[in-house]
C-alpha cells in the first residue's frame, strides 16, 4: 500500500508553464520583447522528432516564438556549426537548443561549445557549467535537474541542512543536481557505479535523487523513513503479459512504503524538463535585453 505523497510533476509543470506564459506577457507589455527559442534537429530519430514537436508546441502555447530547423542525417559538422553561428547572431533568437543525439559524423562537444553561452538554454556549455559551479548567479542551468530542484523547493520550502544523495554523476543530471543542492545548502553526496555499499549511502539521505538509467535499481529498503525521493530515470521494460511500460530508477511500490513523498514515472520529473526549457528561454531573453526576470 502506498504511504508516500505523490509529487505530481505533470501538475507542477503546468504551473511552471502558466507562470512562464505570464512572464512572457509581461515582457511583451512592458518591454516589447517576445522571447524566441530555436530548436535544431539533425536526422530522423523518431524519439527526437517527438521531443522537438512537443518543445515547439509548448513554446508557442507560452506565447513565445518557436523556430524549428530540420537538417538531413547527412549534415556535415561545418554546416551545423554554420547554422549555430547564424542563430547566435540572430537577435530574434534568445535560446538555442541542438537536439541530441547527433549523427556520428558530428562532434557533439564542438557543436555545444559553439553555442553562445547566453543563448545556451540547455545549460550544457562549459561557461554555464562554470557559472553554476561558482554560483555566479547568471548560469543557464540544465533543465532536468532544475526541474527537480523546483519540485524539492516547493515541497520543503527551505532545503538548508538536508542530507541529499544524488545517485549518478552525469554532466546532464547528476553533476548539475549536486551543484544546485549544494547552492541550496544541502549536504550532498554523489554516488556512482564505484560507490561502496550504495544502500547504506542512500539510507542516510533526507532527499534521494536517482539518475542512474537502471530500471528500479533503488529498492524501498534503501530509503530512510520519511525521505523524499525524486526519480529521474525513464526506462522502458517488458511487461510479463506482453508489451512494454515505463519505470524509473527507483522501485516505486516499495520506496513509497518508506518515503514521505515520491515522484512517479511517468508523470514526475519528465514533464518538468520542457517547462524548465521554456523558463530558461525567458531568463535568457531577459539577460540579453538587460531587464529583470519576472517571477516564474
Ligand atoms: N527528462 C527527463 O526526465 C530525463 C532527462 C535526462 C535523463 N533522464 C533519465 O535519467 C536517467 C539517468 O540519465 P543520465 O543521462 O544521467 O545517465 P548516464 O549518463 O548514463 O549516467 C548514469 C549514472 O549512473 C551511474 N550508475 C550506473 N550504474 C550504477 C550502479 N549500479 N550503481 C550506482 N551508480 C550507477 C553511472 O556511474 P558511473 O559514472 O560510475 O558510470 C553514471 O554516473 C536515465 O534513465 C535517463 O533516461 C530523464
Amino acid at each position: 500500500m502506498t504511504k508516500a505523497a505523490i509529487i505530481d510533476g505533470k501538475a507542477f509543470a503546468a504551473g511552471v508553464r502558466e507562470r512562464v506564459g505570464k512572464a512572457v506577457q509581461e515582457l511583451k507589455d512592458k518591454h516589447g520583447i517576445t522571447p524566441g527559442l530555436a530548436v535544431v534537429l539533425v536526422g530522423e530519430d523518431p524519439a527526437s522528432q517527438v521531443y522537438v514537436r512537443n518543445k515547439g508546441k509548448q513554446t508557442l502555447e507560452a506565447g513565445m516564438e518557436s523556430l524549428e530547423f530540420k537538417m538531413p542525417e547527412t549534415t556535415t559538422q561545418e554546416d551545423l556549426l554554420a547554422k549555430v553561428h547564424e542563430l547566435n547572431a540572430d537577435p530574434k533568437v534568445n535560446g538555442i537548443l541542438v537536439q541530441l543525439p547527433l549523427p556520428k559524423q558530428i562532434d557533439e562537444s564542438a557543436v555545444l561549445a559553439a553555442i553562445n553561452p547566453d543563448k545556451d538554454v540547455d545549460g550544457f556549455h562549459v561557461v554555464n557549467v562554470g557559472r553554476l559551479n561558482t554560483g555566479s548567479g547568471d548560469a543557464l542551468v540544465p533543465c532536468t535537474p532544475l526541474g527537480c530542484l523546483l519540485m524539492l523547493r516547493d515541497h520543503f520550502g527551505d532545503l538548508s541542512g538536508k542530507n541529499a544523495v544524488v545517485v549518478g554523476r552525469s554532466n546532464i543530471v547528476g553533476k548539475p543536481m549536486f551543484n544546485l543542492l549544494l547552492q541550496d545548502s544541502c549536504t550532498v553526496t554523489v554516488a556512482h557505479s564505484r560507490t561502496k555499499d550504495l544502500p547504506a549511502v542512500v539510507r542516510e539521505a533526507d532527499i534521494v535523487v536517482a539518475a542512474v538509467g537502471r530500471p528500479e535499481m533503488v529498492k524501498g529498503d534503501w530509503i530512510k523513513p520519511g525521505a523524499v525521493v525524486i526519480d529521474v530515470g525513464i526506462n522502458r521494460i517488458e511487461k510479463p503479459e506482453g508489451g512494454t511500460r515505463l519505470v524509473g530508477d527507483v522501485e516505486f511500490a516499495s520506496a513509497a512504503e518508506n518515503a514521505s513523498a515520491i515522484t512517479p514515472v511517468p508523470g514526475g520529473v519528465g514533464p518538468m524538463t520542457i517547462a524548465c526549457l521554456l523558463r530558461n528561454t525567458v531568463t535568457a531573453a531577459c539577460n540579453q535585453h538587460g531587464v529583470d526576470t519576472p517571477e516564474m
